[in-house]
């Protein structure tokens, strides 16, 4: 099981070492500041954590984000009605897709690792890759709340975001009555860096939206497990 190299299309060498029937990427010393978006966009990663598979969400995946997205306890927490239908969950995975292949955007289904029921989704995107920041989305099944779930998952991503993506900050925004957002981005070492006052129409009322960052240099208050 020894790495090889192989060109990718910037002309860099990727190290990949070959398990069984998968593949392992190696990625060569990046200098500090240095962020190859397309060299991050290659390929759809899976990460994995104690309890969970982030998986690259698939076209099939649209009945189990119909089932998420249905529930109006989700939905209204980020100011949208519930979808009513499994084309509009399909369309959205489009979307997802057409994303990563425009290197817009990167969302991992959340599957819980001993099957691969789809509980939740997150994603990665408004990447601006000359400012080395990207914003993070996520949203899980009811049913699961409360678990430390979305902790574990994010953990995993903002590691990747940093550590192999080299992104520099990290964002959310949440609506202020998000409670659960607020919550589980303290708990990753997010900081409220301001309120963006009845900026999201909702059922008749302008609600506030905050703003949070996380800066890779924050990450000493980052669960371990996030670091
Ligand atoms: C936000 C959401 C993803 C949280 O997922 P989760 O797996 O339940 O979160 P965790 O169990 O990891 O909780 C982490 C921390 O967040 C906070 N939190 C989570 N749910 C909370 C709630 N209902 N009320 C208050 N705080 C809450 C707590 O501080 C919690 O830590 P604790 O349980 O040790 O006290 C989930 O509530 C959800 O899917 N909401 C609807 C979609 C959504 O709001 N998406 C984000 C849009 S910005």
């Amino acid at each position: 099981m020894f790495p090889e190299s192989r060109p990718i299309p910037n002309g860099r060498q990727l190290l990949t070492v070959r398990e069984n029937r998968s593949e392992r990427i190696i990625y060569p010393y990046r200098p500090p500041g240095h962020v190859n978006l397309d060299e991050i966009f290659e390929r759809p990663v899976t990460l994995s954590t104690e309890r969970l598979l982030l998986r690259p969400v698939r076209e099939d995946d649209a009945p189990a984000l119909f089932a998420i997205r249905s529930d109006p306890l989700v939905t209204e927490q980020y100011g949208q009605e519930p979808y009513r239908s499994i084309d509009e969950s399909a369309r959205w995975i489009r979307g997802a897709l057409d994303g990563f292949s425009k290197r817009e955007s990167m969302t991992w289904a959340l599957t819980l690792g001993k099957d691969d029921t789809v509980i939740g989704e997150c994603c990665l995107w408004n990447f601006g890759q000359g400012h080395r920041c990207a914003e993070i989305g996520y949203e899980l099944r009811s049913s699961h709340w409360r678990q430390g779930l979305m902790t574990e998952a994010l953990s995993a991503v903002l590691a990747y975001g940093f550590d192999e993506m080299g992104l520099h900050r990290i964002e959310a925004t949440p609506l202020a009555s998000n409670a659960a957002s607020r919550g589980l981005l303290l708990q990753l070492g997010f900081r409220h860096e301001g309120t963006l006052r009845q900026r999201i129409p909702f059922r008749g009322r302008f609600e506030d939206q905050l703003y949070y960052g996380l800066m890779c240099s924050d990450r000493s208050r980052l669960p371990a497990s996030g670091r």
